[in-house]
């Protein structure tokens, strides 16, 4: 199995720094890209800003009772556990590990070589 290599970039010293939509989303920057922060069933994920499918802005959807983001713009679903297309349109969404650290919350974003998602 190929182990992930991510590189950690701090979103906030703590969680009451994070400013969460009414829909618990949220968007910062991690190593210069815009993120999707969700707050879910009291965890922390992230996936990327912008909808597999055709560049829907995911912030601006909502997740579902199942935890999955719905975008905005075609409502197409991405599984927050593994970036599965839970609908069925073929898409693979993104997603990104958080971490709560002592020192701060942090995001990973994946190493893939020059280009990353
Ligand atoms: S742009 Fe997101 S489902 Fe089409």
């Amino acid at each position: 199995m190929k182990v992930k290599k991510y590189q950690w970039y701090k979103i906030a010293d703590s969680e009451s720094e994070l400013v969460f939509l009414p829909n618990n989303m949220l968007v910062t920057e991690a190593g210069g890209k815009k993120i999707t922060i969700i707050k879910h069933n009291n965890s922390l994920m992230a996936c990327t800003y912008a909808c597999p499918h055709a560049g829907g802005i995911l912030s601006e959807g909502h997740v579902d009772a199942s935890g999955n983001v719905v975008c905005p713009i075609h409502r197409y679903k991405f599984s927050l556990q593994n970036g599965r297309n839970v609908s069925g349109e073929g898409y693979y969404l993104t997603t990104l590990p958080v971490e709560v650290r002592e020192d701060g919350i942090f995001a990973g974003i994946e190493q893939k070589g020059f280009f990353n998602f």
